[in-house]
């Protein structure tokens, strides 16, 4: 019978035939190892000499790296891999065999494994990143249909920009000018007084000359929109959101966490509710950090970012912000003009601000002197203008980028091990 690695524990004790890659091997005169990988898992296949045919003996000490087999044989419990079971190998079938796998299982040079991703992706620490990536996704969706948002899909090529105009890629739209898009906000606030709760999730562009381990050129992000919601509704939504990922990789990839050694009791803490501090809290504690010279009206950066999140073991919700310092869409506090509803969340153990999101301004005179101040004259930004016209209604929304949570929940240094093909600053191979 046929059957996938991930399935195998279905199989205990029968004789079945798995599709696999070499991964790994080691032998003696007498048996043979092979770490074999289908795609859904890893799992050993025990060659022993006396067991198979000579020439299935020989094939198992001499296979090459990344090769592709059948290999035939009998599921057993095996209670000192995490896995559980192995493999006992009664015959291999050779369908491809690799010549000079470039990734050998020395150590290689980050350069070198990124060019050589196409590849690298293979590897069992690059495959438990991407399931956790995976398991992410679907608990993403299966909270915000589990709580009744109907999936909304934004333009990526658009002719308006929502976080400013600096990072914005260009190209032409034909005759027109065009840019790939920076968040796709501005039309799920659109569809948000549509549909009332939505969500989108897709890519998403900076033109960003950051070279940092938080930040990508292209990256994907979650970005829901929810109409009659105030701020701290909002803010309620994101733990229980954030919340819901983190214990859903906890239930689901207990093996992915345990190839990358994560500690997962610093994950198992994650639950709602989140702490919450002003940006003038913020101003305090850094202050009392260390960062002597930072003032009132100073965005953060990582070291900011990281010096406050050494604070909590949470993800902490930084709220209120210089109005100034953020975009213009953000509704002024009723109590304090100065700042705005908005607020970032900062992961702990240093990943950095992975939510941005605020309440919305509803107010058509006001959205139109934000429009003077920020010089958003074009056609581009008239549609957006009209969702105050007809019907505005209090509303928020937030985005999640998905490579900096996926990052943190799996204790990974850098965003370009979240993403299969990171497109980082002069990087756009392979
Ligand atoms: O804070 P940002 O810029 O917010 C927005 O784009 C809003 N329009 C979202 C909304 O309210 N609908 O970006 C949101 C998140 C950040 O918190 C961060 O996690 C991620 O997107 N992000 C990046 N991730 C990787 N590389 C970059 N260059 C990123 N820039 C932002
Ligand atoms: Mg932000």
């Amino acid at each position: 019978m046929k059957t996938t690695i991930a399935q195998v524990p279905k199989s205990l004790g029968q004789k079945v035939t798995i599709g696999a890659w070499l991964a790994n091997k080691r032998s003696s005169g007498k048996i043979a190892f092979l770490q074999l990988r289908d795609g859904t898992g890893f799992i050993q296949g025990v060659v022993v000499k006396s067991d198979v045919s000579e020439e299935t003996f020989q094939l198992a000490k001499n296979i090459s790296q990344e090769s592709s087999m059948y290999v035939t044989g009998t599921i057993v419990e095996d209670s000192r891999s995490p896995f559980g079971y192995e493999m006992q190998v009664d015959n291999i079938e050779l369908i491809h065999e690799s010549v000079d796998y470039p990734i050998t299982p020395k150590e290689h040079g980050t350069e070198f494994l990124m060019d050589h991703r196409h590849l690298w992706l293979r590897s069992k620490r690059q495959h438990a990143v991407m399931k956790i990536r995976n398991e992410i996704i679907r608990a993403t969706y299966e909270f915000f249909n589990d709580n009744g948002y109907v999936k909304i899909d934004p333009p990526i090529l658009t002719g308006s920009s929502a976080e400013g105009t600096t990072e914005l890629f260009h190209t032409k739209y034909f005759d027109e000018d065009a840019y790939l898009s920076q968040s796709g906000q501005l039309y799920m606030e659109a569809a948000a007084m549509a549909f009332g709760k939505v969500f989108s999730f897709g890519p998403t562009f900076r033109a960003e000359k950051s070279k940092t381990r938080r930040h990508l050129i292209e990256f994907w992000m979650i970005e829901p929109e929810m109409a009659f919601v105030e701020h701290d509704e909002s803010l309620e939504i994101q733990e229980n959101y954030v919340s819901h990922i983190v214990q859903s990789v906890l239930k689901n990839c207990k093996l992915e966490l345990d190839t990358l050694n994560r500690d997962t009791s610093k994950l198992e803490k994650i639950k709602a509710p989140f702490p919450r501090i002003t940006y003038e809290d913020a101003i305090t504690l850094l202050k009392e950090n260390g960062f002597t010279d930072i003032e009132w009206g100073d965005d953060f950066g990582a070291p900011h970012e990281t010096a406050i999140a050494e604070n909590f073991d949470m993800p902490v919700f930084i709220t209120n912000w210089p109005k100034d310092i953020k975009a213009f869409y953000m509704k002024p506090d009723p109590n304090n003009e100065d700042v705005v509803l908005c607020a970032d969340l900062i992961a702990p153990e240093g990943y950095g601000e992975i939510i941005g999101g605020s309440q919305r301004i509803d107010d058509l005179d006001l959205m139109k002197q934000r429009y003077e101040e920020h010089g958003l004259n074009g056609p581009a930004y008239k549609w957006y203008l009209e969702l105050s016209q007809y019907g505005s209604v209090p509303h928020s929304g937030f985005g999640l980028g998905l490579e900096r949570t996926v990052a943190w929940i799996s204790g990974v240094e850098h965003v370009r091990e979240t993403i299969p093909f990171p497109r980082l600053l002069n990087r756009l191979y392979p």
